[in-house]
């Protein structure tokens, strides 16, 4: 495992500086956070951008999908990470229902995001049918990341969390999408869950950087979601998921070993506990002695 610390010098990333990075061939690290402290580590790691993700209604909120997921709900974890990350370029994901009714709901959302949540950008699920409305939240000043392949939000339509795009259809459909939403103004696209070699062709014919998940290595840069690589989320593990901690073992035993240590007595040691001075610890007794008679 590597300890490599990031670039000494370090600047704000902007869409800018993701864009410029990509024409130079520099592979675009992100990864999700939802709080302060992860927040923190993952831009003291020098990793390029943070996704506030909705896939935080799974791993922080225990709902089975994606869908119950609110703005409040995405707003209150925004607020914390934007608190804890310095560099990274910041994301929001525009959570279900708060972009597809109308395009004004869409551009109202994606402003909360940046003047209460402290976003840079956000992202939102869909292709050739959200088009109107990236335009009109792009045409407000906020930059938008687009989201094709496997949308969880749409996961009754796609009838579950598996790889899309896997026929010649499915994969000439997504090709277009991803053209369409490039001319939509979107600044970068994630795919997710698709085959490796169609996740190198879309990225080779989009000029905006493509962030994979489960896309392959021949996209312009990762995203994976922080409490998988932890081993924080416990409930099921993405084939496409590289687990680089076991946190939510560790965090079994050391729950485990305070409790038996907190039954057995040896917690809290004498390390652990605040005295009183002799001379006022006996000056309470004769307080007390003096009640008492
Ligand atoms: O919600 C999320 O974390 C995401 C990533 C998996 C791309 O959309």
């Amino acid at each position: 495992m590597s300890s490599a610390a990031p670039p000494a010098e370090r600047k704000k990333v902007t869409t800018n500086t993701f864009r410029l990075k990509a024409a130079r061939g520099e592979i675009l690290t992100m990864l999700t956070a939802y709080d302060y402290a992860v927040a923190s580590a993952v831009d003291r790691a020098g990793i390029d951008s943070i996704l506030v993700g909705d896939s935080l209604g799974m791993v922080v909120l225990g709902y089975d999908n994606t869908l119950p997921v609110t703005m409040e709900d995405m707003l209150h974890h925004c607020k914390p990470v934007a608190r804890g990350a310095k560099y990274a370029l910041l994301i929001g994901d525009m959570p279900f229902m708060s972009y597809q009714a109308s395009v004004e709901d869409a551009v109202r959302n994606a402003g909360r995001f940046l003047k209460e949540g402290g976003m840079d950008a956000v992202k939102l699920e869909g292709g050739r049918e959200r088009t109107d409305a990236i335009r009109a939240i792009v045409g407000s000043g906020i930059p938008v990341q687009g989201h094709l392949g496997l949308t969880p939000q749409s996961v009754h339509q796609l009838g579950g969390f598996g790889p899309q795009a896997k026929t010649s259809d499915a994969a000439i459909r997504l090709l277009e999408d991803a053209q369409l939403l490039e001319e939509a103004g979107c600044f970068s696209l994630v795919l997710e869950s698709i085959p490796a070699r169609l996740g190198e062709l879309v990225s080779k014919r989009l000029e905006i950087p493509t962030i994979g998940i489960g896309a392959g290595p021949g996209c312009d840069g990762q995203v994976l979601v922080t409490y998988d690589i932890l081993g924080l989320f416990d409930r099921f593990t993405p084939r496409f998921v590289k687990k680089y901690a076991d946190f939510h073992g560790e965090m079994a035993r050391a729950i485990s070993a305070y409790r038996e240590e907190v039954e057995s007595g040896m917690f809290p040691a004498q390390e652990h506990t605040v005295e009183m001075p002799d001379e006022d610890w006996g000056r309470l007794e004769e307080w007390l002695n003096g009640r008492e008679h």
